[in-house]
């Protein structure tokens, strides 16, 4: 794909994720939405999906789309962890190189790591592509993917049912 074909390609995927999420409000869904609508758009694309952040310092899989990805992740281990800790977008040219990275796919060798904020600027998820080329990602996937992410910050987080000591509680990411 040409740099102008993959900047064609992000605008044609934008422009279908805001016309899928009009009028929804539920983060999961638009999680689902962004990682779909992604993953089906680009060849290079060969592991798609968030981690959401479930504590101060854990990330926990999906939605994703791809091959096996390993489930939880802290926030001092692999390119995600690194995402999470600086807060910033991360592009590995070569996996292979990055000190720590997780190898959940021998097969992915390059990828982009995003993070995504709430309303607040609360950081809630990194989105994590992967692709089983090297160097497959550049200042224009960042661009576009950032973008993408930003829209995710009007939507609102469905509450998750965990037990403690016997009682059922919500959890949001108040009271982690
Ligand atoms: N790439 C990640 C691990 C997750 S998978 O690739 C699905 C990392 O090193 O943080």
């Amino acid at each position: 794909m040409t740099p102008q074909e993959n900047a064609a390609t992000y605008e044609r995927v934008m422009q279908e994720i805001k016309a899928t999420l009009q009028g929804e409000t539920d983060l999961l869904a638009a999680m689902t939405t962004v990682v779909c609508l992604l993953h089906q758009a680009f060849d290079s694309y060969f592991w798609t999906g968030f981690y959401r952040r479930v504590g101060p310092d854990e990330l926990l899989i999906g939605p994703y789309q791809g091959t096996l990805g390993c489930l939880h992740i802290s926030f001092d281990r692999g390119v995600c962890g690194a995402c999470a800790r600086s807060q910033q977008t991360l592009i590995v040219a070569d996996v292979h190189q990055f000190p720590g990275h997780i190898a959940c796919d021998p097969n992915s060798k390059s990828e982009i790591v995003v993070p995504v904020f709430d309303q607040a600027g609360d950081l809630i998820a990194v989105l994590d592509v992967d692709s089983d080329q090297h160097n497959a990602f550049d200042e224009t996937d960042r661009r576009y993917l950032e973008q993408i992410i930003s829209l995710l910050a009007h939507f609102e987080p469905a509450p998750v049912i965990w037990q403690q000591s016997g009682a059922t509680q919500w959890k949001t990411k108040h009271n982690v």
